[in-house]
């Protein structure tokens, strides 16, 4: 099972600003999040991240599996293909892999992203690296103790100001 990592960041590697309001994120984002959910078929995020694109800008509607982290599980999902759990990491990719999946993206927050960089899970990150600075807001990851070894794959310019980073991770110590 390949997971991968897809997400936008400012200039300085945060995930979000402090106002919250995603006016930052390009179009070119947008669609590459749109484009890797309709390749993987299997989305994993965190309830809060759930409940910013709920119910209009989920990335899948009918078709393949949208996983959300939350403590919630008795919540009312808004579509019928949210799975809401608090399964750990290794569980909710052994119920993917089941389910016949070769792929997932995590799409976010940083408590998401963490929870399986931590167990070393992600195989692959696309960052998105828009042109800002913020001065406050959640970082790429938190509370990880080990450092990743990164190779880099592919940069490619998406437009005038952004550039995605293509990185496998190859291991930690
Ligand atoms: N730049 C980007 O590409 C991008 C993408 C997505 C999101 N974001 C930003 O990221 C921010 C949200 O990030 P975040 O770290 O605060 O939240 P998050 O990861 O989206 O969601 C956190 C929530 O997920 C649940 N959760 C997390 N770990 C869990 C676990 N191990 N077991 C069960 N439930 C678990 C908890 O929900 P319950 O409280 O319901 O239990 C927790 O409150 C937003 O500001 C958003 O704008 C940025």
């Amino acid at each position: 099972m390949e997971i991968i990592i897809y997400l936008a960041a400012s200039a300085n590697g945060l995930i979000s600003n402090d106002r919250n309001v995603p006016d930052w994120l390009s179009p070119e984002y947008g669609q590459g999040f749109m484009a890797i959910a309709q390749q993987t078929q299997a989305v994993i995020m965190g309830k809060t991240t759930y409940n910013i694109l709920s119910p209009n800008y989920l990335p899948l509607k009918d078709t393949g599996s949208l996983v959300v982290l939350t403590h919630d599980t008795k919540a009312t999902p808004s579509q019928s293909n949210v799975l809401f759990t608090s399964d750990s990491p290794e569980k909710i990719i052994a119920d993917l892999v089941a389910k016949g999946h070769t792929k997932a993206v995590i799409i976010g927050g940083t408590q998401t992203v963490s929870a399986f960089i931590r167990k070393g899970l992600v195989n692959e990150i696309i960052l998105v690296v828009e042109p800002v600075l913020f001065g406050k807001g959640l970082p790429l990851v938190n509370d990880v103790e080990a450092e990743y070894q990164l190779a880099l794959l592919d940069v490619k310019r998406l437009n005038d100001n952004t550039v995605q980073l293509h990185y496998v991770v190859k291991g930690q110590h």
